[in-house]
C-alpha cells in the first residue's frame, strides 16, 4: 500500500529513479521565492534540497555582485541533473556562480550564521526529521536573514490533512508528511525565523496527470484514484476536485512563507 512511512533510504532511492524525469512543476513557485528572498547582488544562499537546482539557478541569476549560491541535496543523482544544468562556469543562467554539495538537511557542514538567504522548495514533506533540518536552516542563517519555504498548501482540517497525506504517501513513497499551512508557521517560529510575509498559490492538473508523476505503482495508482473519486463529495483530500469528463481537474495548493531570522 505504501502508506508506511518512508526512511531516508526509501526517499534517496526514490529521487535517483525520479531523476532523469523529474521536472519540479511550474515556475510559479520559484518565482515567488526569488520575490519574497529578494536577493540582493551580494547576497550569500543557500538552496536545501536543491533537486536539480531549480531554485538555485533561479537565485543566482538575480546575485549579480560579490555573493554566491550553494546549493545541498543528500541525492546524487538529483545533484548530477543540477550539475548537468550549468554551464561551463558554473552558473545556468547570467549571475553567480552556483556550488552544488552532498549534504544531509539535518547536519549542513556549514558555520553558524553563514547565510544571507536559506531556501527549500518542495521538500520539507520528504524530510524524516523535519523539525531538526528546519533548526539547521535557522543555525546558518544570520541575524535579519531570510528563510523562505515553498510547501503544499495542505488543508487545515486534520481530517482532510491524513486524507491528503494517505493519498500522497501512497502516490509517491518518500512523501513522509506535509504541513499546514499554521503548522509551517508554528515551526518558522519555534527556530526563531517567525513568518512576515506569505503567498498562496494554485496549481491545477489533470489528475491523470498527477498519478503519472511520482513513479506510482498500478496497484497504488489505482487506490489514489479511488480515494480521489470517493473524496470528491466534501473534498475529502483538500484538493477541490472536479469533474471533467471522466477526469478529475485538481487545485494544488501551494505556500511560500517567508521569515526572518531574529
Ligand atoms: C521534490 S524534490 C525538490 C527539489 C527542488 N527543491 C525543487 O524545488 O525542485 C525533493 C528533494 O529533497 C531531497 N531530500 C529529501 N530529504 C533530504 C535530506 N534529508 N537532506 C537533503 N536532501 C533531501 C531529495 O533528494 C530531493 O532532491
Amino acid at each position: 500500500m505504501g502508506e508506511q512511512s518512508p526512511s531516508d533510504q526509501d526517499v534517496r532511492q526514490h529521487f535517483t529513479e525520479r531523476a532523469a524525469t523529474y521536472t519540479g512543476g511550474q515556475g510559479d513557485t520559484v518565482e515567488a521565492m526569488v520575490a519574497m528572498a529578494a536577493p540582493g547582488p551580494d547576497a550569500q544562499a543557500l538552496d536545501v534540497a536543491t533537486g536539480t537546482g531549480l531554485v538555485a539557478f533561479a537565485l543566482a541569476a538575480e546575485i549579480t555582485g560579490s555573493g554566491y549560491v550553494i546549493g545541498v541535496d543528500f541525492t546524487a543523482a538529483m545533484l548530477a541533473r543540477a550539475a548537468e544544468e550549468q554551464g561551463a562556469d558554473g552558473t545556468a543562467a547570467p549571475g553567480a556562480q552556483v556550488s552544488l554539495a552532498a549534504a544531509d538537511a539535518t547536519g549542513l557542514p556549514f558555520p553558524d550564521g553563514m547565510f544571507s538567504i536559506v531556501t527549500c522548495r518542495f521538500s520539507v514533506h520528504h524530510f524524516t526529521h523535519a523539525m531538526p533540518a528546519l533548526q539547521e536552516m535557522g543555525r546558518v542563517l544570520m541575524p535579519g536573514g531570510r528563510l523562505v519555504i515553498g510547501e503544499f498548501g495542505m488543508p487545515e482540517d486534520p481530517e482532510k490533512a491524513a486524507y491528503f497525506n494517505r493519498m500522497e504517501r501512497t502516490r509517491g513513497h518518500s512523501h513522509v508528511q506535509a504541513f499546514s499551512p499554521s503548522q509551517l508557521r508554528g515551526m518558522m517560529a519555534e527556530i526563531g525565523c517567525p513568518v512576515h510575509d506569505e503567498r498562496l498559490l494554485n496549481r491545477e492538473m489533470m489528475a491523470s496527470e498527477w498519478l503519472e508523476t511520482a513513479n506510482t505503482t498500478d496497484e497504488n495508482r489505482e487506490i489514489v484514484r479511488t480515494m480521489l473519486w470517493d473524496g470528491l463529495e466534501g473534498d475529502l483530500g483538500g484538493l477541490s476536485p472536479k469533474r471533467v469528463g471522466d477526469d478529475l481537474l485538481l487545485t494544488r495548493h501551494e505556500v511560500v512563507l517567508s521569515g526572518v531570522r531574529a
